[in-house]
């Protein structure tokens, strides 16, 4: 017999968990005396915070997760966020439960995060969590190796000038102005038609065949319609996820709609990999049904796993369709209040394009309009939050101390959420007039991190070019078909925040023909 057999279990329980406890509390050494290696050699300084401070450790707080619940729901979350940033500085500290968060609207900061210290930072996990269940692991909700292969797949698609295919524009947006009432008195909502629109013209891009539900209004039981209607509810299921964190439970029509999605978009794919075949044995004679450039096209050149496909594209769908058409909805809603911007942009479509359909050279000629793209985006960020989560302890450069001034440790751990909503209206970067809606203000500003709408960094938008011809082209078909549009929402715009931001109700107006 050996002695170790006789010993009892308990005292290898106990020499176990002491083990543990002492590398516990040798790890909180050590993490304390390099964080205050950091606080010393940075001079770093905590910023202010929104709990207050106590002589109590701070461990789970519910005020800032009541601020932001109750103003959400009021529809006011930007605005009360933008006091919110007033009152406590640009970059404050708060709880939300038990999560540490840094709030800031300071552009040297969100440069910090985004771009010189990227490596530094990774998406959060609740969103991780919520957009895989239903993307998958595909660019827009991984992180590290596997979003950059991720990204190296997807970005050549974008890389071509035909990515932007003017007569996929054209098509569709023709298909949206004959669904528009023509008798200059009935009420439309536009913002319905462009979310239409936007799904018809990405999965005509993507997948190389539109859903048409601007054509199939009326054959509801159409596969399109209910892939459409599908995506929708799987959408809201992804947002409530965000929203409702670990309290979310996946309710069961979410596999059926999911299954529903997967099978819509497989029969693309299976479509893609036979292009790839005729890729493979003569490139002449590939091509696609009507000769257009196919997103799915370039992805197939670079793998033939189907699963990976499907991914990608739906990856690349969620980030682009609400987007796009909420910029649309928000930009006409303030059209439809501005008669002086209205006639302005009339004026330059038609010196440019004699009533002709615009090039993809003269959309990029016609300043106003650019102009007032970026004026929408500006003080309507389609994108009005985001947040990253430090994987290291790193430092951001201002926001601590009584002035602000001083860089702030940022611990493994903690989330940095900023608001590019209330950034974009900061005076200091944009004027005493930050809160107006003045295109001509783009006549002599060149902002740079400051104005973020697509993000920035490595993890910028990589639809960019595409959304904002789209919406140019879509923008100048409805200006060269209407004389006049009159908005019939008198109240202010208000927010609806789901992936993305756009007016409670819609946009209400009546268009009278040209
Ligand atoms: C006005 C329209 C759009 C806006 C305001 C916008 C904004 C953004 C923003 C803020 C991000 C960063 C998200 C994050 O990292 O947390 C992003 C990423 C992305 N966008 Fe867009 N986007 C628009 C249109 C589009 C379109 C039309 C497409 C594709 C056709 C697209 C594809 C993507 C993709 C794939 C990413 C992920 C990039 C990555 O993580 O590497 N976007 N966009
Ligand atoms: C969101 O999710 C929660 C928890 O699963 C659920 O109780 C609630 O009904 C959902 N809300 C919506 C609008 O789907
Ligand atoms: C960032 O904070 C805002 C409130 O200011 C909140 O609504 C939003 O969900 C947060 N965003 C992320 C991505 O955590
Ligand atoms: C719109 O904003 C972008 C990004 O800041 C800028 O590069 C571009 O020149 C602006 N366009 C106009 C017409 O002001
Ligand atoms: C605005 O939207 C809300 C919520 O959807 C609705 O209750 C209200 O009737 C709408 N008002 C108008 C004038 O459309």
């Amino acid at each position: 017999m050996t002695p170790f057999v006789r010993t009892p279990l308990y005292i290898f329980v106990v020499f176990y968990l002491l083990v543990q406890a002492g590398y516990f509390a040798y790890k909180q050494i050590t993490t304390r005396i390099a964080r205050r290696r950091i606080i010393e050699e940075h001079g770093c300084q905590p910023p202010k915070s929104f709990d207050g401070q106590s002589w109590l450790p701070n461990v789970y707080s519910l005020k800032m997760a009541k601020m932001i619940m109750s103003t959400a729901k009021e529809h006011r979350l930007e605005k009360a966020s933008q006091e919110r940033y007033r009152e406590y500085g640009n970059t404050h500290s708060a709880k939300v439960y038990h999560i540490d968060l840094i709030f800031t609207i300071e552009a040297e900061n969100v440069k910090t995060v985004l771009a010189t210290k990227f490596k530094n930072y990774e998406l959060s996990s609740i969103r991780k969590r919520a957009f895989s269940a239903l993307l998958g692991y595909g660019i827009f909700a991984t992180d590290g190796a596997a979003w950059k292969h991720s990204r190296e797949l997807v970005r050549p698609s974008f890389a071509r000038d035909q990515v932007a295919d003017l007569d996929n524009f054209e098509e569709h947006s023709n298909l949206m102005i004959n669904a528009i009432p023509k008798d200059g008195k009935t009420t439309v909502d536009l913002q319905d038609l462009f979310f239409a629109l936007t799904i018809d013209t990405a999965s005509e891009f993507l997948f190389g065949e539109s859903t048409n539900v601007l054509l199939g209004m009326n054959t509801l039981e159409s596969k399109a319609n209910l892939f459409a209607e599908a995506w929708h509810r799987s959408q809201l299921e992804v947002e409530n996820h965000t929203r409702s964190s670990f309290l979310y439970r996946t309710p069961k029509h979410f596999k059926e709609d999911l299954k529903i999605v997967n099978d819509y978009v497989g029969e693309y794919v299976q479509q893609g990999l036979q292009y790839r075949n005729d890729f493979m044995s003569d490139p002449e004679k590939a091509t696609s049904k009507n000769g257009r450039y196919v997103f799915m096209h370039e992805l197939v050149k670079a793998t033939n796993d189907p699963v990976r496909i499907r991914t990608e594209l739906l990856n690349v769908l969620l980030a682009g369709r609400d987007t796009t058409a909420s910029l649309l909805g928000n930009m006409w809603f303030t059209l439809a209040k501005r008669p002086d911007i209205w006639a302005k942009l009339r004026r330059e479509v038609d010196d440019t394009l004699h009533g002709k359909r615009p090039t993809f050279e003269q959309l990029k000629e016609m300043k106003y309009l650019k102009a007032v793209m970026n004026e929408s985006l500006r003080l309507d960020a389609v994108v009005p939050f985001n947040s990253r989560e430090a994987i290291t302890d790193t430092i951001l450069p201002v926001g601590g101390g009584p002035d602000g001034k001083s860089p702030i440790l940022v611990r493994k751990g903690q989330i940095v959420n900023y608001s590019v909503w209330v950034m974009h209206r900061r005076p200091e970067y944009f004027g005493p007039d930050a809160e107006e809606f003045n295109p001509e203000r783009w006549e002599h500003i060149r902002p740079t991190w400051e104005y973020l709408p697509f993000n920035g960094g490595p993890r910028v938008c990589v639809g960019q070019q595409y959304a904002l011809t789209e919406a140019g082209y879509t923008t100048v078909r409805l200006v060269q078909s209407f004389a006049k549009v009159e908005s019939r929402d008198d109240r202010p715009w208000t927010e609806n925040l789901g992936l993305t931001a756009s007016n409670l109700n819609g946009t209400k107006v009546v268009l009278t023909p040209a």
